[in-house]
């Protein structure tokens, strides 16, 4: 089955959880990717890999050596990228993101790339993952996400020092890139 016809049928079966009928665009995997410096960054993690079209991006760029955990909450989809990509360390629910990472001996990310569908979450459940995800990243790290709506925007103002947000229109649909970086010093930002 193609990636396209998978996460459609998934869509239809629980539209909620997948968040979106099609798999990102070459676009805007592009402006995800670019928003990266590869040479700062040893450890990645990406919430919501879905079919895997920005699994490939990352896997194609990181360093040899760096520590690339997928989180991905559909079993099938899970198997398949778990399958591709066998230097991938490969999760299931990104809600576990910090526990996951310690039980691996990941102190801190360098960058998180996220492809969940966070205004389909409870507003509790959306900061209680941004808060994690803040939590879990080195001073200076990165936060990539990319959203239909700007729901997160006002939190992620909140806590990163720098936040760059583009339009990609050229994506079914198109959807908002989130670019944020962490302060390297505290009390630049912290959630409330
Ligand atoms: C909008 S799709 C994005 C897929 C892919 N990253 C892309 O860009 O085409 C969102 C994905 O997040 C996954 N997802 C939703 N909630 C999740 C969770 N709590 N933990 C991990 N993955 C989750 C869904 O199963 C779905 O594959």
């Amino acid at each position: 089955m193609s990636a396209g016809w998978m996460l459609l049928k998934k869509f239809v079966a629980s539209p909620s959880t997948i968040g979106s009928v099609m798999p990102s665009s070459r676009f805007l995997v592009r402006t995800m990717m670019s928003g990266i410096d590869w040479s700062r960054t040893q450890r990645i993690a990406e919430l919501g890999a879905g079919t895997g079209v920005i699994t490939d991006a990352i896997d194609a760029r990181r360093h040899p050596g760096s520590r690339f955990l997928c989180f991905e909450r559909d079993p099938m989809m899970r198997r398949d990228l778990a399958r591709r990509y066998p230097g991938v360390d490969v999760q299931d629910d990104a809600f576990t993101l910090c526990g996951r990472l310690a039980e691996v001996g990941v102190t801190s990310l360098d960058c998180v790339v996220s492809g969940l569908p966070f205004a389909n979450f409870t507003l509790s459940c959306q900061r209680r993952l941004l808060d994690d995800i803040h939590q879990c990243l080195a001073p200076g790290g990165m936060f990539m996400a990319f959203q239909y709506t700007r729901q997160i925007q006002p939190y992620l103002v909140s806590v990163y020092s720098g936040l760059d947000s583009q339009l990609v229109w050229a994506n079914i649909p198109p959807a908002f890139v989130f670019i944020c970086r962490k302060p390297t010093t505290p009390g630049q930002g912290s959630p409330d």
